[in-house]
């Protein structure tokens, strides 16, 4: 999401300066293109030679420099920037921007840009608290600039409280938030992630080796897009993502049916990536199953397929299913497609390396019911959401200019 995407990183003179340089190279390996302005402050902090290496381009420093033979610094970077950070923003930054002082180079790029600001402020709790700088800083959220919230604990003043530079993946997910299109604006989607777990005796349970990434990653690219997320999964270790997602814990098929169905109505696009049991024990035991001489037969069941259920009875959704498959990819795929009424189908071939259960990537082929196929490379799993999600827009748009609205 932030490949390519131009940022301006504007560092100034705290002593988090230095986490300025483990978000340059975040972004740079994202294949964002980083350009750092620095404040004079910034420099007694960290050196720009750091942050010139980091970043792989110059860093801009003084306002009556031209960044090259014709263009004036700061207009060149105001133009330029598709957002500007402002990492870490000090009071005294705060207090330039709101009260429109511009006397070195950072605050007059940041007056003369229409860029998004994200500002992600770091100082002392009493900094912090006071009435000034707090009237600044509303000054700035009410003109429309964004903050990312410090956080709380012991500072490096040795205070302890509110001051804390936000930890640098908030900052990224902030950023990827405020670029994003906002496609999915006023859609619901429920989205399922994860393996279920189905009891055989209160210590054991027959599961699979699903870890939750996939649909995980749908929700959170979904909600970056403007969707409101409804997220229902079965056991994972993964945290629970950032943001307004509403997030669902099930452990068996059945409670993740009974989830869905009662969130159901309110949604307009059900996509489930989740790896739900097809079989559970028919009896789970109440006590633990004692090892014996013998052999142990356990007797399973079919669980309710959900998708099909939902596929049944799906009115004007749309409805998203995955086919996790070892042989025989596109006509297995192809009867799930059908067979459960859905809008697409994503065919995921669990063999191949890099793709499926647990793999931070994935490679899949969208499949329709007109026999139109898509076939993704091997992407991360939140690039595979990116372009999922473009299908569900293209399918609502479908959807609206059938019903002519
Ligand atoms: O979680 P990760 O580690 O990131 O791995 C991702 C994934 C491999 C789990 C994911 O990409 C994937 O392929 N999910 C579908 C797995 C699966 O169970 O496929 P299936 O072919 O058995 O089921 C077909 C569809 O029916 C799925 O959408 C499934 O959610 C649904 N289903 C299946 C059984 C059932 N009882 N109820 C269902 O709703």
């Amino acid at each position: 999401m932030l490949k390519g995407r131009r940022i301006v990183l504007g560092v100034t003179g705290g002593i988090a300066a230095y986490k300025a340089a483990e978000l340059v190279r975040l972004l740079v390996k994202q294949e964002a293109q980083v350009r750092v302005v620095m404040t004079p402050n910034a420099q007694e902090f960290i050196t720009p030679l750091t942050l010139q290496t980091l970043s792989g381009n110059p860093v801009a420093m003084n306002p009556f420099h031209l960044l090259d033979q014709t263009n004036i610094g700061h207009i060149a970077l105001a133009d330029w920037a598709e957002m500007i950070v402002i990492l870490p923003a000090t009071a005294n930054i705060i207090g330039k921007i709101a009260h429109g002082l511009a006397d070195d180079l950072l605050s007059t790029t940041v007056m003369a840009s229409k860029a998004p600001v994200l500002i992600a402020p770091s100082m002392n709790v009493n900094m912090w608290e006071n009435e000034a700088f707090q009237k600044n800083l509303q000054t700035l959220l009410d003109r429309g600039y964004h903050l990312v919230e410090p956080g709380e604990g012991e500072l490096a003043c040795h205070w302890y409280g509110k001051g804390r530079l936000a930890d640098l993946n908030e900052v990224l997910e902030r950023m990827e938030d405020l670029l994003s299109p906002k496609d999915l604006k006023g859609v619901s989607i429920l989205v399922t992630a994860g393996p279920t777990q189905e009891p055989i005796d209160p210590v054991r349970f027959i599961t699979n080796h699903s870890s939750g990434k996939m649909g995980y990653a749908l929700a959170k690219v979904a909600r970056r897009r403007g969707a409101e997320v409804t997220l229902i999964t079965g056991p994972t270790s993964l945290p629970k993502p950032r943001g307004d997602i509403h997030l669902i814990s099930v452990k068996t098929a059945e409670e993740m049916r009974e989830a869905v169905f009662s969130h159901l109505k309110d949604c307009s696009v059900v996509i489930k990536a989740a790896a739900v049991s097809d079989y559970r024990p028919k009896e789970a035991s109440r006590s633990k199953l004692k090892k014996a001489s013998s052999e142990l037969t356990l007797e399973l069941e079919r669980t309710r397929d959900i998708l099909a259920e939902i596929g049944s009875e799906k009115g004007e959704r749309i409805l998203i299913g995955f086919a996790a498959e070892t042989e025989d990819l596109l006509a297995n795929a192809k009867k799930k497609l059908e067979g459960k009424q859905l809008d697409l189908i994503v065919a995921n071939d669990v063999t191949l390396p890099g793709a499926g259960f647990a793999s931070e990537t994935n490679q899949v082929k969208i499949l329709y019911p007109s026999g139109e196929m898509k076939d993704l490379p091997l992407m991360t799993k939140e690039e595979v959401s990116q372009s999922l999600l473009d299908e569900v827009v293209r399918l609502l748009k479908q959807k609206n200019s059938q019903k002519g609205t």
